[in-house]
């Protein structure tokens, strides 16, 4: 029977198994990779990551302390480390996240026993113990190979401590601050690029007018100074979303004054107050989370359009320095603490979104998935001595094949994945061509129960073999635990051939599958 004739019968999955039957044509994708052009580079940094005070991403998912019996390396777990490490993290965010603007970096300084107690007035009201500081999350940058990106306090700082840290971390000379620096213990300067001039400062961060929040981030910027030979790139706060009166505002009135913008969006599809649960959800609930997921596009397209208005030549960045799913915490855990799992359907969004930060790889110069241990969208998840890595873990790990490498565009026309009367695309797709020549195509099938035959031409690229890995599992909300760490796990994928010039990838329902293109 040809495949264009037939009619597939499938299984419409649901939480607990089958929930209908219906019948459906194949579904085809058809496309045409560019070899020869140039789509830009996709910066390594668009893989970034995020590490708040916030429930137990330090504390229990990276920092146990020397004196614990979890494995670890000054103090930082050994396993999380090692598992980190193979994704290849470019940049890590700290501290915050709205604990940002209420950290003072001198309570995370000097000998444990004199760090003062304080609390945590955005998550928990927990008590902080400040053992993770300054000199820890920077020692933990230098284990994961990761280049360290701060968020400094404006909310209720003042431009004077602002000043301070970046002289105590950064400044060579015989300066008071640096010399202190030196006797907890830090000889050489760090090199610190990427510094926060606050962190959402809309809300959590002062809740300031952007035309106020303009001002005072030119007064704070202007003591955030470049000291021996240190460059600063100065990231000031920018929309909720797709908020273009944000926007507008910040780029006029702050202008070069910033060598970049941020920009923070989660996937909800619900009320804040509403959120939806991680697991035991439908297929409506996988549509509507997906589909929110490719609103990044437009938020992009509308934010760009405004900042081309006063700065043309993209000298500034956009920073997606906070995105992710948002749930509700997983029962049993308390609701400050942000604890949800992560099923195949964040695998999806994570997919889907990184496609689209590479579409937007001329201005979108930085993304951080929020957040790296035990948080909202988590690379891994810990529990006591245990971890466990997340499908969105291993997304991040097939796609690092990206990092740095040059976009080629690719023109996709995409069968539609139909939810009652609304539809999205149900294939999106990235390829890339490495510094070694080699060619990668990363893709994703949203569509819950259908396959997907996707046909490449191959313009300029000499290829004649196609191998790569799957990542897909048994139910919409098929999801590693403690107990079973590899129910979603990539596995060797058979699916793809080369013929003619073209590439053509049998692409399973709800799946991410990464490809090499080799001679
Ligand atoms: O990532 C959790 C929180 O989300 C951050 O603290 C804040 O910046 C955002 O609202």
């Amino acid at each position: 029977m040809s495949p264009l004739v037939r009619l597939a019968v499938v299984v419409v999955l649901g939480l607990g198994g089958p929930l209908a039957v219906q019948a459906a044509e194949p579904l085809a994708a058809t496309g045409v990779i560019h070899g020869d052009q140039d789509g830009g580079t996709i910066s390594r940094h668009l893989y970034g990551h995020f590490a708040e005070h916030l429930g137990r991403c330090i504390y229990d998912g990276l920092w146990v302390g020397e004196e614990s019996l979890i494995p670890n390396t000054k103090g930082v777990r050994t396993d999380v480390i090692d598992a980190l490490k193979k994704l290849k993290i470019p940049n890590l965010r700290w501290p915050g996240g709205c604990f940002a603007d209420d950290y003072h970096w001198r309570d995370g300084i000097g000998p444990l026993d004199q760090r003062p107690q304080t609390i945590n007035i955005h998550w928990g009201q927990v008590v902080e113990t400040n053992a993770f500081g300054t000199h820890e999350f920077l020692e933990l940058c230098e284990l994961l190979d990761a280049e360290p990106y701060l968020a400094g306090n404006v909310g209720s700082g003042s431009p004077e401590e602002m000043r301070d840290w970046i002289e105590y971390l950064t400044f060579d000379g015989d300066s008071e601050l640096a010399n202190l620096r030196r006797k907890n213990g830090r000889e050489q300067p760090w090199r610190i690029e990427y510094f926060g001039v606050g962190n959402e400062n809309w809300g959590c961060g002062g809740a300031m007018r952007p035309e106020y929040y303009a001002d005072l981030y030119r007064r704070y910027a202007e003591y955030c100074r470049d000291l021996s030979g240190n460059r600063l790139t100065r990231v000031a706060c920018g929309p909720s979303g797709n908020d273009g009166n944000w926007t507008r505002t910040v780029m006029e009135r702050v202008g070069g004054r910033m060598q970049a913008l941020s920009l923070h969006q989660y996937t909800l599809a619900a009320p804040w107050h509403e959120k939806r649960p991680a697991t035991g959800f439908d297929d409506a609930a996988w549509f509507a989370i997906v589909r929110e997921a490719l609103t990044m596009e437009k938020t992009l397209d509308d934010t760009e359009a405004i900042m081309d208005k006063t700065d043309p030549d993209k000298r500034i960045g956009l920073f997606v320095d906070e995105w992710g799913t948002w749930y509700a915490n997983e029962p049993g855990t308390p609701g400050y603490a942000l604890y949800q799992q992560n099923t195949l359907r964040d695998a999806m969004v994570a997919g889907v979104t990184l496609h689209i930060f590479h579409d937007h790889c001329e201005r979108v110069r930085m993304a951080n998935i929020a957040q790296i241990v035990n948080v909202l969208q988590a690379m891994i998840l810990t529990e006591g001595e245990k971890m466990v890595l997340t499908p969105t873990y291993h997304v991040f790990e097939m796609y690092k094949v990206h990092q740095d490498a040059t976009r080629l565009p690719l023109e996709l026309k995409s069968p539609e994945y139909k939810h009652g009367k609304d539809a999205i695309p149900a294939v999106s797709a990235s390829a890339s061509r490495d510094k070694a020549g080699k060619v990668h195509v990363s893709l994703v099938n949203v569509h819950p129960t259908d396959a997907v035959t996707v046909t490449c031409e191959l313009a300029s690229v000499a290829a004649t073999k196609a191998t790569g890995r799957v990542l897909t599992g048994d139910k919409l909300d098929a999801h590693n635990t403690f107990d079973d760490l590899d129910a979603v796990t990539p596995k060797a994928f058979d699916g793809a051939t080369l013929a003619d010039g073209k590439l053509t990838v049998e692409l399973p329902a709800r799946s991410v599958v990464v490809l090499e293109l080799a001679e």
